[in-house]
């Protein structure tokens, strides 16, 4: 009988594990994103049942467990249903920030609680994945909070480090390794508490060096690390469905992390031991705010549109920041009813998260196949009548192609190659990287100092009135 049902639990969690593949693979398509989710929903679902039904069966908790288990179920869900459906789409990195932190620090939890229930009878396959587990979800527990607290602003966003940090992370990580495999030789509480602290300082450690532009990177590895802890714990309390979805977690965000640093010229072994980000002091681009920098009233604006044959719009974070999306959708429609080819450049790190500017545009209905990526629409920028930027700073800024700033390196969108560049901000201020941007005082260029949504909506009812 007990064999019947755990072999019934093992494939609820085989189904499950298939719903979490099947979910993600909806994922590549917009079309089929939020039936991703659902699916996906609905395996965590079968997996937590089975789960409930398994420890029911084998009678593995009391009365307080289950009182312990249903007051986390409720506050945390609670918590969690009533973040994720008030947070402010731009503020989304930290709301990520803050689950992977719950998840990496709850990885090492289930660790940490089983090796103290038999830390000193176990044997190395137990042994090893268990301080692994305690090891990345402490480095990701707080490497996560440090993150979070930076992107909301309430820790200096700006790279913080001292002479030596490199050596100090570096010894970091061996103290944490070297004690984590004493204390697989000889269990023992002390030797696990100083893997703990080394590794919860190394993801301290880790995180404070970086600032400015990098951060997106940093958000992903960590989410790849949770995904890599969780799995960890799966070893740990044998649990299949932990080990697959951890798997899940690690493997695409492990992808996705490297697919970002390529986009952003960066090397994630770099991130690892510190440093990332630090060679690149934030440097201003010299001269180049105020003097030499055109202003455009709207009517002018709508001239140029109105009359080009070809027209791409580059959105930044400066559009989801002004909720201008309706409006920019509005404005693309009007003009490619006179004729006007419009298409859309998304570079993969404008915004606030991946897939930033896709979400964003994708609420205003703009057709898929008008958003091209940074590959695919930078050939297309030398034969654009006009680059309209809106919103967007750092993924244009030319100062990437020359060393000593702290965007070197991060590819950009080639606006500068346009016949006539638009640029729609309210101000000369700077984007999340804190520098100049050299594309505003070239001589092609033309400011629109406006909040998006509102320069927008001129723009329309300019190119209206022009064109009857
Ligand atoms: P940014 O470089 O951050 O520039 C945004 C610009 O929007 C600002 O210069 C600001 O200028 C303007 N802005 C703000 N509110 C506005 C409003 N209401 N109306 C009009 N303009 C407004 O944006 P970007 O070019 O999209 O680059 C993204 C940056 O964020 C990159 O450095 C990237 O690495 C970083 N980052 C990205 C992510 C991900 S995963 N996408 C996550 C974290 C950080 P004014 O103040 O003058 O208006």
């Amino acid at each position: 009988m007990s064999g019947t049902f755990n072999t019934v639990i093992q494939l609820i969690y085989v189904a499950a594990a298939s719903c979490f593949v099947l979910g993600l693979h909806l994922m590549n398509n917009p079309a089929t994103a939020r039936r991703g989710n659902q699916v996906s929903v609905a395996g965590m679902i079968a997996a937590i049942a089975a789960t409930g039904a398994l420890v029911i069966h084998g009678g593995l908790i009391d009365a307080t467990g289950w009182i312990v288990i249903a007051a986390g179920v409720l506050v945390g869900g609670g918590l969690g249903l009533y973040t994720a459906r008030t947070v402010k789409m731009t503020a989304m990195p930290q709301l990520v920030s803050i689950f992977n932190a719950v998840g990496g620090g709850a990885a090492a939890l289930v660790a940490i609680r089983d090796f103290m229930t038999i830390g000193s009878g176990i044997g190395a396959s137990t042994s090893v994945p268990t301080l692994l587990d305690v090891i990345i979800g402490s480095v990701t527990f707080s490497g996560s909070i440090i993150a979070a607290g930076k992107l909301q602003g309430v820790i200096t966003s700006a790279p913080v480090s001292f002479p030596g940090a490199r050596i100090v992370n570096m010894l970091l990580a061996v103290i944490a390794v070297g004690f984590g495999a004493y204390v697989i030789a000889s269990p023992n509480m002390i030797g696990l508490g100083v893997v703990i602290a080394a590794a919860l300082i190394f993801g301290v450690s880790m995180v404070m060096p970086i600032g400015g532009a990098d951060m997106p990177v940093v958000i992903s590895l960590l989410n790849a690390f949770t995904g890599t802890a969780v799995a960890m714990a799966g070893f740990v309390i044998n649990n299949t469905a932990l080990i697959i979805a951890g798997a899940l977690v690690g493997a695409s965000g492990g992808i996705l992390t490297k697919l970002m640093a390529d986009a952003m010229n960066r090397s994630i072994g770099n991130i690892m031991i510190g440093g990332f980000g630090q060679g690149d002091a934030i440097v201003a681009a010299a001269g180049v705010a105020g003097a030499g920098v055109q202003s455009i009233a709207a009517d002018d604006a709508a001239i140029q549109l109105a009359y080009a044959s070809k027209v791409i719009i580059v959105p930044g974070y400066g559009l989801a920041a002004a909720q201008a999306q309706h409006e920019v959708a509005a404005l693309a429609d009007l003009l490619e009813s006179r004729g006007v080819d419009v298409s859309y450049a998304i570079h993969p790190v404008a915004g606030r998260m991946p897939g930033h500017m896709n979400v964003l545009l994708a609420e205003a209905n703009v057709p898929y196949p008008l958003l091209k990526e940074m590959d695919e629409i930078n050939p297309e920028f030398g034969r654009t009548d006009v680059a309209l930027v809106i919103g967007a700073n750092d993924v244009t800024n030319p100062a990437a192609r020359r060393a000593g700033t702290a965007i070197s390196g991060m590819p950009i969108l080639d606006v500068d190659a346009a016949k006539s560049i638009i640029v729609i901000k309210r101000s000369m201020g700077h984007g999340y990287a804190g520098i100049d941007n050299e594309l505003y005082t070239n001589p092609k260029t033309s400011m629109f100092f406006a909040d998006a949504k509102k320069g927008l909506a001129q723009l329309t009812a300019s190119v209206k009135t022009l064109v009857g």
